[in-house]
């Protein structure tokens, strides 16, 4: 093929690229047509390939990436660095979907300085599209600073699981009307001070549906009944990686643990008797 026609193809892919990528307006449409927002977390570009070529929305690279990709017990542990180095690889996979990366815990409460210079450099060092932070009206100037500085910040409501140790555990939030009426009122002002979006997490269906209809931004539950705008879960809890990790507001999708020990399994018993590698699978 002669250069020309090979640039000529390059750029018309790039366009149908730049065309097709999810944005914060998009997002703020389909809220506005009824059209559903699908959201899943990522940590790594082989999956996250794999989940953007699918057609997800939206791609979140949560601090769950402690538990998960580290294994910690709580999300407490990870580091701007150690965010950074996972969503580079999930904004290189990222074709289509909005990349949003979580602010790790300490990154944002010390001061609105040290917050707003950690978002800067958690932006331009892994690329992402957005960042999202976990709090209502006691970080509003926070998210506020972010926003005038041109960061599109997803707030975060409900089972906070930075707060982890405030709460005593992972139960449901708001059950009672003064803390719904909390998160209601916070959920309005994230809205007015320019969140593009909001995500829910396990609080009552009726709740989340009413700050669904309160709020103009989307709002994506998880843990927060179906009257949400969008839903997002953690990939490796939806794919069946995360065995014995099934809450009330969890649907497997796939049973992956059992495929990879069978895969395993298979494999360490070709190993042992020797019919892998064969003949055709030797140089
Ligand atoms: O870190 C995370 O995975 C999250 C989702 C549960 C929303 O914040």
């Amino acid at each position: 093929m002669c250069k020309f026609a090979a640039d000529f193809i390059n750029i018309l892919m790039s366009v149908h690229v730049q065309n097709t990528r999810m944005t914060t307006a998009k997002l703020r449409q389909m809220k506005q047509n009824g059209e559903k927002i699908a959201m899943l977390t990522s940590y790594d570009y082989t999956l996250a390939r794999l989940v953007d070529e699918a057609g997800i929305d939206m791609l979140l690279v949560g601090d769950s990436g402690s538990n998960v990709v580290c294994g910690t017990q709580y999300t407490l542990p990870i580091t701007v660095d150690e965010m950074i180095f996972l969503t580079k690889g999930v904004v290189r996979a990222a074709q289509h979907a909005l990349v949003v990366c979580d602010m790790p815990f300490g990154s944002y409460q010390i001061s609105e300085e040290d917050a707003l210079r950690n978002a800067v450099k958690m932006m331009k060092e892994s690329g992402c599209d957005a960042l999202k932070l976990e709090g209502g009206e006691e970080i509003l100037p926070v998210i506020k600073h972010m926003i005038q500085a041109g960061i599109p910040v997803m707030g975060h409501l409900g089972l906070t699981p930075q707060s982890v140790n405030q709460f005593g555990g992972y139960g449901l939030r708001a059950k009672e009307q003064a803390e719904a009426e909390k998160l209601l009122h916070d959920a309005k002002l994230l809205d007015q001070a320019g969140c593009f979006s909001i995500v829910l997490e396990k609080i009552p269906a009726a709740l989340a549906q009413e700050v669904t209809k309160a709020v103009s931004c989307p709002v994506i539950g998880i843990g927060a009944g179906n009257g949400c705008d969008g839903q997002v879960l953690v990939l490796h809890d939806m794919l069946g990686l995360n065995q014995g990790f099934k809450p009330k507001f969890l649907r497997h999708f796939a049973q992956l643990g059992e495929t990879v020990k069978n895969a395993v399994g298979e494999y360490i018993t070709a190993v042992k008797d020797s019919t892998f590698p064969n003949s055709e699978e030797s140089y």
